[in-house]
């Protein structure tokens, strides 16, 4: 069977690819001559999943999956959640949203927080949604040069490393798209 992965992403493509059983043939948006910068305009996570997944079966009539990410912290409620991308304004500058959330969090003795992420499957006319949480805290300066995002100021619980400490094989292991990924792959073997 032909499956897209909702992405423009090619190094969560190949990642999430390898994941997949062979009798799978997993596409990209590149693969199926989708260039369009697909709208994000929901405001929960679980939205925007559905919302691309949507675009896919409407344009293309095709069998798909999509995902979305965003990092909840509760002393903010829950912000910056599902605008985790342009916290900091348009665009995905990591950098200056990691920033704006260490000045948000200054002096804060509550730092707790958790990565969610939400795969929306469209199946047969059908929509299905895997949920991935990671449970952690904000630190509060920078570490780490692995991974991207929010990684450097993100520890989960039961580490001492922040995600961007670790290997990127480690942080499959315990992270929310670690998790949602393999929700959606078990879905596929069962
Ligand atoms: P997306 O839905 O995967 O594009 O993620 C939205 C935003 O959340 C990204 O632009 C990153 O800022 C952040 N993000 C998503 N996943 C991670 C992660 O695993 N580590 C750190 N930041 C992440």
């Amino acid at each position: 069977m032909k499956l897209v992965f909702a992405t423009h992403n090619q190094n969560k493509f190949q990642e999430v690819k390898l994941l997949f059983p062979p009798y799978i043939e997993l596409l990209s948006l590149t693969d199926i001559e989708c260039f369009d910068e697909i709208p994000e305009t929901e405001d929960t996570i679980e939205g925007n999943a559905i919302l691309k997944v949507a675009y896919v079966k409407e344009n293309y009539d095709l069998d798909c999956f999509a995902d979305d990410t965003g990092l909840e912290v509760r002393y903010l409620n829950g912000k910056p959640g599902v605008h985790s991308a342009r916290y900091a304004g348009a665009g995905n500058n990591a950098k200056a949203n990691m920033l704006k959330l260490l000045k948000n969090l200054e002096g804060v003795e509550d730092r707790s927080a958790v990565f969610k992420t939400v795969i929306a499957l469209s199946l047969k006319n059908k929509v299905h949604l895997f949920t991935g949480i990671c449970e952690g805290k904000i630190i509060s300066t920078q570490r780490g040069n692995n991974g991207f995002g929010y990684d450097p100021v993100f520890q989960p619980s039961g580490y001492n490393q922040t995600f961007a400490e670790i290997t990127s094989e480690e942080k499959g292991k315990i992270s929310h798209r670690g998790k949602a990924i393999r929700q959606l792959i078990a879905y596929f073997l069962k």
